[in-house]
């Protein structure tokens, strides 16, 4: 870009990030302007030309993508597990990009190695690890494949070089585990038949009794059980499952424990909430991503583990890569930890945002995030048309709106509908067994009170107008 455009170019930007952001500062706003995908596509232009639009048009294509696109700064953005725009930490995703460090080595990446370095120590710390090591990952997905690898490596420390026969290898989830550990069973190569699922307790955790039957079947049929995945803060519910009994377990048979903290990781800030991970330290490895609750711009997500050697085990590549990795400085480059060759610099926005606020300012949110839960719990529990459809553990809250009558799961995936259409509140439609519900997950530092109780008159209004046979408005 020349020098004559580059001034008003930026300028120009900045504008459109300030009024992106305060956007969001006023109640009530537009979540998305709903479209189908269809006339979407139809009214968007989306070529790529043959002669270039030129630098002026940059900021029309940014205009046009900001007026399209989910504002999931939004404080009645409540539909994943994530959400709002930390300001110090999209500062440091800007400069990341701005830098272009590839991870891979300390030659290629100085500081940036050791911004990551010291963040995955300081997490390790307070996983409660004297040891070990990890490396940023592509996400929570990643770090449960990167668990299971360490499992099978730990067994089989050849078989990163000779190859495994998972067919006989087996490993046990929770019932309610998230979906990532089904490709992570597909990508080791044991497949989806050798991922068994663990019987859950009412409020969704794992039951140590059920897992302790489960291997013992397992070793009745000649399975070799290699690897046990707890969840800390499941999907749906925000389940914890009991670490300290199924390490116990893990521990007697000899088996790879891994933690998928990728959602609920963050309650170790909290004295009042830690207890939820309580024996997190006996794990092997765990997950956590630091782009879910605490609130960082996708992608930032840690896998750690005590065994240093075992992660290096996975991630060896012997001498090939002779342009990037020499003998004199195996000690200190990262591309040695991890499976990907060029890797951004996910750490710095962590690092800045964590300088910024301290672990004091993370507990603080948890513990705001969690006394929302509970104030939107009460506020369901205390009104007769909605229904909780599980205790709330973490800062997810399943609900659905129940009337006599009704077929309760159409009526729910039908509200549901209506304010999609809508485009305010988004919230997510989950199932709890057999049944719809609606599950909204407070992971936004602009959520309060008042957006809760919106959610809520919005959610009553909508099922009362269906109930009434009022037909969708938009
Ligand atoms: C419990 C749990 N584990 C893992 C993941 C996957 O995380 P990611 O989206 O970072 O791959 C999720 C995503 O929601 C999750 O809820």
């Amino acid at each position: 870009m020349r020098a004559e455009v580059l001034t008003p170019f930026l300028d120009g930007l900045m504008t459109r990030i300030a009024d992106y952001h305060l956007a969001s500062l006023e109640p009530g706003q537009k979540t998305v302007d709903y479209l189908s995908e269809e006339s979407r596509r139809k009214t968007t232009d989306l070529s790529l030309p043959l002669e270039g639009n030129g630098p002026e048009r940059v900021l029309d294509d940014i205009d046009e993508f900001l007026r399209q696109c989910i504002k999931t700064n939004n404080p009645q953005f409540m539909n994943p597990l994530w959400g709002g725009l930390n300001l110090s930490a999209f500062a440091g995703e800007v400069i990341a990009a701005l830098t272009n460090q590839s991870m891979y080595t300390y030659e290629l990446s100085p500081i940036a190695t050791l911004i990551e370095k010291a963040i995955i120590f300081r997490m390790m710390e307070i996983i409660g690890y004297g040891d070990g090591f990890g490396t940023f990952t592509t996400g929570g997905s990643n770090g449960n494949m990167l668990g299971m690898l360490c499992a099978r490596q730990s067994l089989y420390p050849s078989s990163s070089h000779g190859g495994f026969d998972g067919t006989k290898h087996v490993a046990f989830v929770s019932a309610e585990a998230h979906y990532s550990v089904l490709m992570s069973a597909n990508v080791i190569g044991i497949g989806h038949q050798n991922l068994i699922k663990v019987a859950c307790d009412s409020n969704g955790r794992m039951k140590p009794e059920s897992l302790r039957d489960e291997i013992q079947r397992a070793q009745q049929n000649d399975l070799i059980p290699f690897c046990v995945i707890a969840t800390s803060g499941t999907t749906v519910r925000g389940a914890f499952d009991p670490l300290s009994e199924i390490a116990a377990i893990s521990h007697d048979e000899n088996i790879w424990l891994h933690v998928d903290a990728a959602w609920g990781g963050s309650c170790l800030f909290s004295s009042k909430h830690r207890d939820l991970m309580s024996g997190v330290e006996l794990a092997d490895s765990v997950c956590w991503d630091a782009h879910k609750m605490m609130g960082l711009p996708l992608i930032c997500s840690a896998f750690l583990t005590k065994h240093k050697e075992v992660l290096g085990g996975v991630c060896a590549h012997g001498n090939a890569a002779h342009y990037l990795f020499h003998e004199d400085t195996k000690d200190v480059d990262l591309g040695r930890f991890s499976l990907q060759c060029g890797r951004r610099n996910d750490s710095l926005k962590l690092w800045i945002a964590w300088r910024e606020i301290g672990d004091a300012g993370w507990a603080e949110m948890v513990n705001r995030y969690c006394e929302l839960g509970d104030y939107l719990q009460a506020t369901v529990q205390s009104h007769p048309k909605l229904e909780m459809m599980s205790d709330r553990s973490w800062s997810n809250v399943c609900f659905r709106y129940v009337v006599e009558g009704h077929d309760l799961n159409e009526l729910n995936v039908e509200l549901r509908a209506r304010l999609i259409r809508e485009g305010i509140h988004l919230v997510s439609r989950s199932n709890i067994l057999d049944d719809v519900v609606i599950r909204a997950v407070v992971a936004n530092p602009l959520v309060d009170e008042s957006v809760l109780n919106g959610l809520v008159a919005a959610i009553v209004r909508h099922g009362d107008e269906i109930v009434a046979g009022v037909p969708a408005q938009f």
